[in-house]
């Protein structure tokens, strides 16, 4: 195991979003000596709510641009490190307009990495299991750390290509940095428009869910606080150039996902619609956190899928305000698209 670093002042990009929005919290509640700067673009998957009542004087937001370099300059000196989430993060958006893809993921995170290399400052690049491609339903392996790069989506080409990046800035600049690539997350303040929210709202709108294809694609769930903890334990003990994947062992197929959603929900099993498939969509995803677990001790809290679920769906129920307007923009897009 390589030294502790015990980073005071970080930077988190992206921490209006679902998943960074949760680490901020994690790190206040966990860390509440470390403050935290979110820069988020607010994007229409960011919300300032999402970090409302943390102590000002732990977090702050700036709202601002990962692509402007002149920010970044202003910004970066004086942190410890850089912990970034921002992205876009929807395939189903990257199929209808990849624009904005390549210009968050690729040009945004070399942005990052130009700002980090020149002031010294470490980086922690949060990225996606999607960039391996996809698996079989009956293949026996699971990603590792050695898995090819096999991207299928115009978001997980862009993923891919942000990783190689930060890569090549580790190797020849000597950037002091970690990356992560992390299976399916769910958990409160995820976005409507993603698979468990979009069909927990939809039945909350008393609008039956909506399955892509034949429904027999696998993802692998983890609860996104579990994510937290895993990147912090890169951050802190992970080896700087090291790759590290995050995963909780939970393969599961889109199918019984949303079986499991309608029974929690009190509906009958049967109560969705098929819709047009995804184009190119991958077929499963499964993740071997050997590396994480023997070489750091990682284990992930959130094991009991029908729990976190249940929580999961209680939160969407209790936070209509907090969804209504997302939903309903996230619904018309989908119109469009047939889906
Ligand atoms: P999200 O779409 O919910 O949030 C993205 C955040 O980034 C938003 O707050 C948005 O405003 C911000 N943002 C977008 N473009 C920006 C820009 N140019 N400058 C500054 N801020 C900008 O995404 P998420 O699901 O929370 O994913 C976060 C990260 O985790 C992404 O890098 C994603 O690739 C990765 N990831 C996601 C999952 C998952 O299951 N959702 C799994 C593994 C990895
Ligand atoms: O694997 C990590 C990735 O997980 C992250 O990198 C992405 O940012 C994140 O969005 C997620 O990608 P997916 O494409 O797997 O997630 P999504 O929630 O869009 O879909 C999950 C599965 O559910 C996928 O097989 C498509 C299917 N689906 C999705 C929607 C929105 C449906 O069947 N119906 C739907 O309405």
């Amino acid at each position: 195991m390589s030294e502790i670093f015990e980073p005071k002042n970080i930077i988190v990009t992206g921490g209006c979003g679902f998943i960074g929005s949760n680490f901020v919290r994690w790190v206040a509640r966990e860390h509440p000596e470390v403050h935290v700067t979110v820069l988020d673009k607010l994007t229409y998957a960011g919300n300032p709510e999402n970090i409302a009542g943390l102590d000002s004087a732990c977090v702050e937001l700036v709202v601002g641009d990962i692509c402007d370099a002149g920010l970044l300059d202003e910004l970066v000196p004086g942190h410890d490190a850089v912990v970034h989430y921002a992205a876009e993060s929807h395939n189903d958006n990257s199929i209808a307009d990849p624009a904005p893809f390549l210009r968050t993921n690729v040009e945004g995170t070399f942005a990052l990495i130009e700002a980090c290399r020149k002031h010294g400052v470490r980086f922690h690049h949060v990225s996606t299991d999607e960039v391996y491609g996809d698996l079989a339903l009956d293949d026996p392996a699971r990603f590792t750390e050695e898995t090819p790069y096999r991207p299928s989506s115009p978001y997980s080409s862009t993923k891919a290509a942000s990783d190689m990046l930060v890569r090549a800035w580790v190797r020849t600049y000597g950037l002091r940095a970690t990356i992560s690539n992390c299976s399916n997350n769910y958990g409160p303040y995820q976005h409507p428009e993603k698979f468990i929210p979009r069909q927990v709202t939809n039945i909350l709108d008393g609008v039956r869910p909506r399955l892509y294809g034949d429904g027999r694609n696998v993802r692998d769930w983890i609860h996104t606080e579990d994510h937290s903890s895993a990147v912090w334990t890169i951050l802190t003990r992970g080896r700087v150039g090291e790759t590290y994947l995050i995963g909780a062992d939970g393969e599961r197929s889109n199918i019984d996902v949303l079986r499991a959603i309608l029974r929690a929900m009190g509906r009958p099993e049967d109560d969705f619609d098929w819709v047009r498939d995804r184009p190119g969509h991958d077929r499963r995803y499964a993740i071997d956190p050997t590396k994480l677990r023997r070489e750091l001790g990682w284990e992930p809290a959130h094991t009991d899928f029908a729990a976190g679920l249940e929580r999961t769906i209680a939160w969407y129920r209790d936070h209509e305000p907090w969804w209504r307007a997302a939903k309903d923009a996230a619904e018309a897009r989908y119109a469009a698209q047939g889906q």
